[in-house]
């Protein structure tokens, strides 16, 4: 089955809720037993079958399926958020006297929960520069090294790391390797082709694709990674809301035909601003100037919406006339729904083993599904408002 037709048919079945097209939103705690045996054989499996809310309806099941085969994962678990399905890859791996290597340009919460709690419980983090080679990586492992968290590309900076190179590496020193791909989905990066155990989605983003619900999602390499995944999921208590789970599985039918449109208003509207002369820098793996090209090209099919550039310096007075006056881009956390976003971002504020700086301001775009001349329009006024 082709990646489109997947996207329509896998995780439906129609015979077995009375023919309706979609699985239906299952909202429950309590699941009902016949008998006696039935109950118990239900206890002493608990991950599998229907048996109490929490552990999944067949709506989690669906979901799980269809996003496991997307990515050709033994299997997936859902969460209730992209954070909770970070944090649960994450514990995992994690125990008391465990080193993780986490790369410098991940999603600022991942850092929260390395640096906050998992400190906390006695587990250390190193961050790493993500651009740096399987080499230079090599030196950094300890024989405690449990894990390798990567973000390819970093949501705000974009930095593509030689993901299949440094899973080599940590393979060899017996650690996990955990990827959170978001930005490209499965559509777009075979995170398990290249060497990731763990591939953890927010699909709050574009796989639910309209800003109006949370979920996460963890695709793992095989059985005994996706048991362990989904153990610390239930000790943790994350699951998805019914309603969050069911509108992910409706975005996944349209993420094929959604994927397409956000990766030519993205570049068409990047490939706009670099010419503009109140543009500084243009961040977007897909363009040739971006530093890790030749691995965007090597390992990705394909771009989403989301890319960052960066002002000539101005005053925060020109920054707002520009910001506030926009008319087609809001200004607000998240990304991957329908509709262009943008928000300043300042990545130095968080990095730890690398410095990052700009001459001005720097702003992250999400490129939307409206047409691009109107963006493009919207932004020129934008631009205009700084002079
Ligand atoms: C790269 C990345 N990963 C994970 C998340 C977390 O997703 P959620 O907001 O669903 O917790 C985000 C959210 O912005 C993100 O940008």
């Amino acid at each position: 089955m082709k990646t489109a037709t997947q996207l329509v048919h896998s995780g439906r079945d129609p015979a077995a809720h009375h023919g309706m097209v979609n699985v239906p939103a299952y909202h429950g705690s309590t699941v009902l037993f016949d008998t006696l045996e039935a109950f118990e054989a239900s206890q002493a499996s608990p991950f599998t079958g229907v048996h109490y809310g929490r552990f999944g309806t067949p709506t989690h099941f669906a979901f799980e399926q269809a996003v496991a085969r997307l990515e050709n994962a033994y299997g997936a678990v859902s969460t209730c958020s992209g954070l909770a399905a970070i944090a649960a890859a994450v514990m995992s791996v994690a125990e008391a006297g465990a080193h993780l290597l986490v790369a410098d340009s991940v999603y600022g919460p991942t850092r929260m929960l390395c640096n906050g709690l998992l400190k906390r419980l006695g587990v250390e983090t190193e961050y790493f520069d993500p651009t740096i080679s399987a080499d230079q990586l090599q030196s950094l492992f300890r024989a405690n090294t449990r894990a390798l968290f990567v973000e390819p590309p970093g949501s705000l900076t974009f930095e593509i790391s030689d993901v299949p190179a440094m899973a080599a590496v940590a393979h060899a020193h017996d650690a996990v390797v955990i990827a959170d791909n978001t930005w490209a989905t499965p559509l777009y990066y075979n995170a398990h082709g290249h060497g990731v155990d763990i591939s953890v989605h927010a699909a709050t983003k574009y796989m639910v694709g309209h800003s109006d619900a949370l979920l996460g999602v963890v695709n793992c390499i095989d059985e005994t990674t996706h048991e362990r995944v989904k153990m610390a999921a239930v000790a943790l208590g994350y699951c998805a809301g019914p309603d969050d789970v069911y509108l992910g599985l409706r975005g996944l039918r349209t993420l094929g035909q959604r994927l397409p449109v956000h990766q030519s208003n993205g570049l068409a509207l990047a490939n706009w601003l670099a010419d503009q002369p109140q543009v500084a820098r243009v961040i977007h793996p897909a363009r040739l100037d971006h530093p890790q090209h030749a691995l965007w090209q090597r390992d990705f099919t394909g771009a989403t919406g989301l890319f960052s550039f960066v002002l000539q310096p101005v005053e925060r007075s020109q920054l707002a006339a520009m910001l506030d006056g926009l008319a087609y881009y809001g200004m607000g956390a998240s990304w991957g729904g329908y509709e262009s976003l943008i928000i300043p971002a300042n990545p130095a504020r968080s990095r730890s083993a690398t410095e990052w700086s700009t001459t001005g301001p720097m702003l992250r775009v999400h490129a939307g599904l409206e047409d691009i001349d109107d963006l493009i329009d919207d932004m020129a006024a934008g631009l205009a408002r700084l002079d």
